[in-house]
């Protein structure tokens, strides 16, 4: 508190020297605090000119507190206090005494011995103050704080109360600009912090949008993959499948011609017979294709029965059980939120089928007021979610869900661990009619 700076030579008490000489020593004073930036240097260079100017013993700067409440002493030279004493005493209460009168009167306080002044109220420990003179610091036109001088050899006068005013006048506007530098220096320091906030929260954003777009190039490819082997599997099953019944058909059907031909009228029949045969099972064929290509019950029963209805294909090809089962009343949606729950079914009974090693699953669609929530449970062997990413596998079926459920302005969540089975939940929002 009381180290002071470096140390200033004052050129002259105010009881020698010539009027202009004085004022030349104001002025000069007055610049050096002018040039002090931080308020501790302020405060100490300036009280150091108060006590040199006035030939006084000791003296204290005290500043308002932001409450009012107290003056707060920053600068005390002339009297080392102990840290204890400081603690305690460097508050002292704005209530009339003889020390924070200058700033509830604001105006200069003389005192020719404060011991004896009724107005004195000085704490336990201080060393006696006789003479005293306090001056209020002004920022525009109120008092912020003052300057007190002490334990001058004669009592203070006019004249030193009239110097100190017009110095106080000079110290006020360098704290005032002491503050500003701190406010000032505290906003910039807080800027830049902002400055470097924003900038890390821009950078996570640009990585996470570059990851997510990297992933969604993965996506397309993979897409695009899966409709080449989905083409190559259709065009493999008309191949092998229906190209095969038809040229079968042709042979019966040629052969029955040439048998037609030749009147032989039982094996004509038996041609025509199988003929038929061949063409009933590829109308068979022809309309599992086509319900692969595109569920044609989806857009006429809804989504409850095409789910029910790849449920027992699925049980039939896996041996596993699968249910469908609902909860409240099935309303009909959007083509695309039906669609997009159908392949998201799909999507998970497949990674069933490949993965979890279960003896169950089931499928539960909950019809509600706002939003319908699809859940497709297994009790297989579960695993640890996010174990696999970044292992440089491809895996897009999870991805592809989730992708899915937001492209219909919903959300999926996956519930599994190892040994717990595994949930693939969506909820999608909807208003029921
Ligand atoms: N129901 C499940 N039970 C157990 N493990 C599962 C289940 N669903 C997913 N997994 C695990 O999560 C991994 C990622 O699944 P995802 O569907 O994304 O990829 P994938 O099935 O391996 O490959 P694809 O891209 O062909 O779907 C799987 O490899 C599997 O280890
Ligand atoms: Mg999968």
């Amino acid at each position: 508190m009381n180290e002071s700076s470096e140390s200033t030579t004052v050129p002259f008490a105010l009881d020698y020297g010539a009027p202009q000489d004085r004022l030349r020593a104001l002025y000069d004073l007055a610049l050096e605090i002018s040039a002090l930036r931080d308020l501790p240097s302020v405060l100490n260079t300036a009280l150091e000119h108060c006590l040199a100017l006035t030939g006084s013993e000791f003296g204290f700067i005290g500043l308002n507190s932001s409450d009012g409440r107290f003056l707060d002493v920053k600068a005390i030279q002339g009297f080392n206090p102990t840290t204890e004493f400081y603690m305690h005493s460097h508050l002292i209460p704005l209530r009339p005494s003889l020390f924070a009168q200058a700033i509830l009167d604001d105006r200069p306080v003389r005192s020719a011995d404060a011991v004896a002044d009724r107005r004195y109220g000085q704490p336990a420990g201080h060393p006696p103050v006789l003479t005293f003179l306090g001056v209020p610091l002004r920022v525009e036109r109120k008092p912020i704080g003052m300057i007190g001088v002490a334990n001058r050899s004669s009592p203070y006068d006019e004249s030193h109360e009239q110097l100190l005013m017009t110095y106080a006048t000079q110290v006020a506007i360098a704290i005032n600009n002491a503050r500003l530098n701190d406010a000032l220096a505290e906003a910039t320091r807080d800027l830049e912090q902002r400055v470097r906030d924003r900038t890390r929260e821009l950078n996570d954003a640009t990585n996470a949008l570059a990851e997510k777009a990297t992933q969604l190039q993965k996506l397309l490819a993979e897409t695009v993959t899966i409709q080449e082997r989905e083409r190559q599997r259709i065009s493999h099953d008309l191949h092998d499948g229906l190209n095969q019944l038809l040229v079968g058909a042709l042979l019966e059907l040629r052969s029955g011609l040439e048998r037609l031909n030749r009147n032989e009228s039982t094996g004509v029949k038996t041609s025509l017979k199988q003929a038929s045969e061949i063409i009933h099972q590829v109308e068979q064929e022809l309309r599992q294709t086509i319900f692969d290509l595109r569920p044609p019950m989806l857009d006429s029963l809804g989504l409850v029965p095409s789910l029910a209805r790849y449920a027992k294909q699925f049980e039939n090809h896996t041996q596993l059980s699968c249910k469908v089962e609902t909860n409240g009343k099935p309303f009909r949606m959007s083509e695309s939120i039906e669609i997009g729950l159908y392949r998201i079914m799909q999507e998970a009974l497949q990674n069933v089928q490949s993965h979890a090693r279960a003896s169950n699953v089931e499928i539960l669609v909950a019809f509600q007021e706002t939003h319908v929530a699809m859940t497709v449970t297994d009790n297989g062997c579960g695993f640890v979610l996010g174990e696999r990413a970044g292992q440089g596998d491809v895996h897009f079926g999870l991805m592809g869900m989730h992708e899915r459920a937001q492209a219909i302005g919903g959300m999926l969540q996956m519930y599994t661990s190892p040994g717990h089975g595994t949930m693939v939940s969506t909820t999608i929002p909807v208003q029921s009619p």
